[in-house]
């Protein structure tokens, strides 16, 4: 990535604006200073990047508002002078990786490519429970838990009258008779969830059935049941900024650009930057994330269709969020995992040890997850209340241990960040098929949208992201291979009652 970073300081507007007067051959757009515009450098937008150099349409632009690639997969030197460690702030775990010679999660083959070290997480092999007295055995309610789950998503699956139409997984929790109420149930059950990062209350039972089934059952079209943890200290972004570099020009990408206003019509799209600059191009792909198209963070001109507003406004940008703490010593459990049964649901219940063998020994880093409005509340604390928080639940969890200060503290307000506005999608159950019809569809021929949320089996995921990007990057190389006479995506005009769902 370095030489790219630095030659873009040699990227000046001027030459972005240069007017090709070069005669109309694929690839070349005559009148407007690029072919594509790909508007974010996370995963879809590398992705797309490169199906679109893979047709050898070489004159696009990612445009990017950080200083690197990656978006979403983000990490950061954590902890005290001369002990410190990379961590992760987003993406973590390569979920659903490969059985066998099945198919693989297309980041367990970036990760393989590019060497990106990983270690199994263990979740039900490798966890010890706690609750407002301290280490207390409740494992057996975690495996009845695991059952539950299973239970809904095979009752979400098509074994009720209900199938029709969705509901939230808290109704279908109901229906077959799984009805949390002691602090071990809640946060057992919110183990088994809390990756949609929001509540069952939040969350479509038909969806989130199928998008477990799709990343993690095998049997069901999935990958496989295994997450591996990212413990690189080069990142987890590694594996795509690695990618990137096998093919990225550093002409092809505009870093610290952060984009304003996206104008579309018939003639193509005219991208304004936060300092004025104006880029335009036959094509623009954004790949922003549900949370920014949500709060206009992203101005469109002309506005939006209907159509794609209410399908943008439907769908929900949850927000998982890692709180860390690193001490002098590690006085905590020596397993991956741990939880902390709260009377209120949702109270740092997930714990996760770093220092530990394979992982990051000698660390002294612990990490506790909240997500949902849990994360929304906490960002709206300062960093001294939350740790103070923290701390008393550890205190809690560890009543006859003397606990010293952190040596460092540090979590990312991912729901406040302009560049995502939380973490990634969920599906809720008010969203409905046509809706996410509209999410994806293009607007104009011009216009195309990627990313994570507009992956109908794995919203949420990187793999999604990936997906979506390849497919975006393989429409608009079709737009521009044909002179514009491509395919549009489907859209509804008017979303009518929720229907039977068609995957
Ligand atoms: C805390 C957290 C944990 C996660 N854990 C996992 C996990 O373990 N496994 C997993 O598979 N997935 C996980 N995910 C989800 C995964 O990170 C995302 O699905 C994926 O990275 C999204 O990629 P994307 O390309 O769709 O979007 P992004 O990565 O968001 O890319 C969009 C890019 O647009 C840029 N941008 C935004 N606004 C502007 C603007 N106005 N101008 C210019 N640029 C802009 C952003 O900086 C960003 O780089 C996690 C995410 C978070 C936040
Ligand atoms: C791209 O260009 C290269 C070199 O000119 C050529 O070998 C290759 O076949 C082209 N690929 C496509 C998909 O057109
Ligand atoms: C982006 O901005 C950061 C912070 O201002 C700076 O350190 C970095 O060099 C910039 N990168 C580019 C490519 O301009
Ligand atoms: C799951 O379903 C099976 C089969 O119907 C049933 O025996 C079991 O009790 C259910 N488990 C839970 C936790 O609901
Ligand atoms: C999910 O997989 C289960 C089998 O484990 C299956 O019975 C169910 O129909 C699937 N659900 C969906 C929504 O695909
Ligand atoms: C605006 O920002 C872009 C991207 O960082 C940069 O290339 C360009 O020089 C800036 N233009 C002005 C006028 O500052
Ligand atoms: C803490 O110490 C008390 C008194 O020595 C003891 O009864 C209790 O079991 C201890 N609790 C834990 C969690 O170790």
């Amino acid at each position: 990535m370095q030489h790219i970073v630095q030659l873009l300081f040699a990227v000046t507007v001027a030459s972005l604006a240069l007017a090709t007067s070069t005669p109309k051959i694929h690839g070349t757009s005559t009148k407007n200073d690029k072919v594509v515009l790909i508007l974010g450098g996370g995963v879809s937008g590398i992705i797309a990047a490169r199906t679109l150099a893979e047709k050898n349409i070489t004159n696009f632009l990612i445009v990017e508002a950080r200083g690197e690639l990656g978006g979403r997969m983000r990490s950061m030197e954590f902890g005290a002078e001369g002990k410190r460690a990379t961590i992760e702030l987003g993406a973590n775990w390569i979920q659903g990786t490969q059985e066998g010679d099945g198919p693989a999660n297309p980041i367990l083959t970036l990760a393989r490519e590019h060497g990106v070290k990983t270690e199994e997480s263990d979740f039900y092999g490798s966890v010890v429970t706690y609750d407002e007295t301290g280490k207390t055995d409740y494992l057996d309610v975690l495996n009845n838990a695991v059952d539950a789950y299973t239970n809904l998503t095979v009752v979400g699956g098509g074994r009720v009258p209900t199938k029709q139409v969705d509901a939230t997984c808290r109704t279908g929790y109901s229906l077959i008779g799984v009805k949390p109420k002691t602090p071990a149930e809640m946060v057992t059950e919110y183990y088994v969830d809390w990756e949609y990062a929001q509540t069952p209350e939040q969350t479509s039972w038909i969806a989130s059935s199928w998008a477990n089934n799709f990343t993690f059952d095998p049997d069901q079209g999935g990958f496989a049941d295994d997450n591996l943890l990212s413990i690189d200290q080069r990142g987890f972004k590694h594996l795509i900024q690695a990618e990137a570099e096998t093919f990225l020009k550093p002409e092809q990408v505009l870093l610290n650009a952060t984009v304003r206003t996206i104008g579309h019509s018939g003639d193509g799209v005219i991208v304004t930057l936060a300092n004025g600059t104006r880029i335009s191009a036959d094509y623009a792909i954004s790949t922003f994330s549900l949370g920014v198209l949500q709060n206009d963070d992203v101005v469109f001109e002309p506005v939006l269709p209907m159509w794609k507003q209410e399908a943008i406004e439907s769908m929900t940008m949850a927000t998982y969020t890692k709180i860390f703490l690193q001490f002098e010593e590690k006085f905590w459990f020596d397993t991956q995992f741990a939880l902390y049964a709260d009377k209120e649901r949702g109270r740092y219940p997930v714990w996760q040890g770093l220092d530990l063998e394979g992982f990051i020994p000698g660390s002294g880093i612990i990490f506790a997850t909240v997500v949902g409005d849990y994360s929304e509340r906490i960002e709206a604390l300062s960093d001294a209340q939350v740790q103070s928080e923290v701390l008393d639940v550890l205190h809690t969890m560890f009543p006859n241990t003397t606990i010293p200060a952190p040596t460092a503290f540090f979590f990312p307000r991912w729901f406040s960040d302009p560049l995502y506005r939380g973490s990634y999608s969920n599906w809720p159950a008010s969203f409905v098929s046509p809706h996410h019809t509209n999410l994806r569809a293009n607007v104009g021929k011009r216009l195309w949208f990627s990313g994570e949320a507009m992956s109908q089996k794995y919203f949420g995921f990187l793999h999604g992201a990936y997906f979506e990007g390849m497919d975006a990057g393989g429409r608009v190389a079709n737009c521009v291979l044909s002179g514009g006479g491509c395919k549009s995506l489907p859209h509804v005009e008017s979303v009518p009652n929720s229907s039977p769902y068609i995957i």
